[in-house]
């Protein structure tokens, strides 16, 4: 019922069957006439094009993404052009003089992963790492680390990036950190938003929520956002001359000065097209009355389906026993089967894609995405079959 938006994306992939969606999201439609408005607009206005940009088309998105994430502070949303950079911002509100402890999971995505291993390299960072599986008391395990040691930032995915896997009750996790700890707690949510249903509004005040428009926001790359808390006095090093809007006016004193709202954590110039695609579906799903939790629904009927699809095939590569879950009610949007080692990952990852079959994989994960514009008939994985993996 969903596909009619998507008839771009979905006519240059005819014939395939495209289960990457948790990496690169198909288009709507709407996108292609975001990123015209935003050439018509440069086009005619040149740099007056800013007024545009910063008092109407901005704001709108805020909002919006507000509205998603049940905030009530959508001036506490900042953009930049990836969440790499909005990581290095967190990690610049601490004292450099002296390690930045660390408190996370072994299945944080790379942007984090990457940055805090090189700092930990050169002594800069301290990492306490606690590994998601098993699953079952992942977060009590966190919790209880959080409270044993003494941290300067908390950083924890909402849904594991290698796994799918969910954190059960994100506020009820927050609410438990913020008993046992004083640490920044950052929750990275790129695999969380627009997938699960989220509800921000009781811990909002306490976190650094992180997420972008890549994935389930299908808006493609470029639009990265940070939810911070209304009223804290973070003065990030790493700073770009936009973090200064709404401080322009100030006195200088001796000090930098900074935004008193989410720009504070802002950078500096950036292209602001793949706002324009963001804003652009948001709006159409809200006109259409589309929200996050009945994408939920339909996408948890197309795993079923496929799961299902798989008990009837005679094929013993992807099996049961090697999903990663805990709760499929609860869970990203995608499957994750640990198969014996990763060169099995990448064989069958090739010859799926030689039947058209498009998935991704970390490591040993095979990764199978599903998302609205797809169709459960449409799911044939009866290749699978004939696949067999020469070591
Ligand atoms: C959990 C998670 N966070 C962040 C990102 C993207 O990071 P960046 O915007 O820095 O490229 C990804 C991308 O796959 C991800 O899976």
């Amino acid at each position: 019922m969903y596909q009619q938006l998507y008839q771009h994306f979905l006519t240059g992939h005819q014939g395939k069957q495209h289960f990457a969606c948790h990496s690169h999201h198909f288009w709507p439609d709407v996108t292609r006439q975001a990123m015209l408005e935003y050439w018509d607009l440069s086009a005619a206005e040149s740099d007056e094009k800013w007024q545009q940009v910063f008092g109407v088309k901005l704001p709108a998105t805020q909002k919006l993404l507000a509205e998603v994430l049940g905030s009530h502070h959508p001036e506490q949303v900042v953009f930049a052009p990836n969440t790499h950079e909005l990581v290095m911002r967190l990690l610049s509100c601490f004292d450099w003089g002296q390690p930045i402890r660390i408190l996370t999971t072994d299945s944080e995505f790379y942007s984090f992963q990457r940055q805090a291993s090189r700092l930990q390299e050169s002594g800069q960072v301290e990492l306490t790492v606690i590994p998601t599986a098993p699953f079952t008391d992942f977060e009590a395990r966190f919790i209880a680390a959080a409270a044993a040691g003494d941290f300067d930032l908390v950083f924890c995915s909402q849904v594991f990036f290698n796994s799918g896997v969910a954190l059960t009750d994100l506020s009820a996790f927050v609410q438990q950190l913020d008993k046992v700890t004083d640490a920044m707690i950052a929750i990275d949510g790129y695999h969380g938003f627009m997938a699960l249903p989220v509800d921000l509004s009781a811990i909002e005040h306490r976190i650094f929520y992180l997420a972008g428009s890549y994935k389930y926001a299908q808006a493609g790359e470029g639009c990265c956002f940070m939810l911070t808390p209304a009223g804290n006095s973070y003065r990030p090093f790493y700073t770009g001359w936009f973090a200064e809007f709404g401080a322009l006016q100030q006195e200088r004193s001796e000090q930098v000065p900074y935004s008193d709202d989410g720009f504070r954590f802002a950078g500096a110039t950036m292209d602001f097209s793949a706002l324009y695609r963001l804003h652009a579906v948001l709006q159409l799903f809200k006109q259409q009355q589309i929200t996050v939790g009945q994408i939920h629904q339909y996408v948890q009927q197309l795993q079923q389906a496929f799961l299902q699809q798989l008990t009837t095939l005679d094929q013993q590569v992807l099996t049961e026993n090697q999903l990663l879950k805990r709760d499929l009610t609860q869970h990203g949007h995608f499957l994750t089967f640990a198969l014996e080692n990763a060169a099995l990952a990448e064989s069958l990852a090739d010859f799926l894609k030689q039947h058209h079959i498009l998935t991704d994989f970390r490591g040993n994960r095979l990764r199978f995405g599903f998302a609205m514009y797809q169709r459960a008939e449409q799911f044939d994985l009866s290749c699978l079959s004939s696949f067999s993996h020469r070591k």
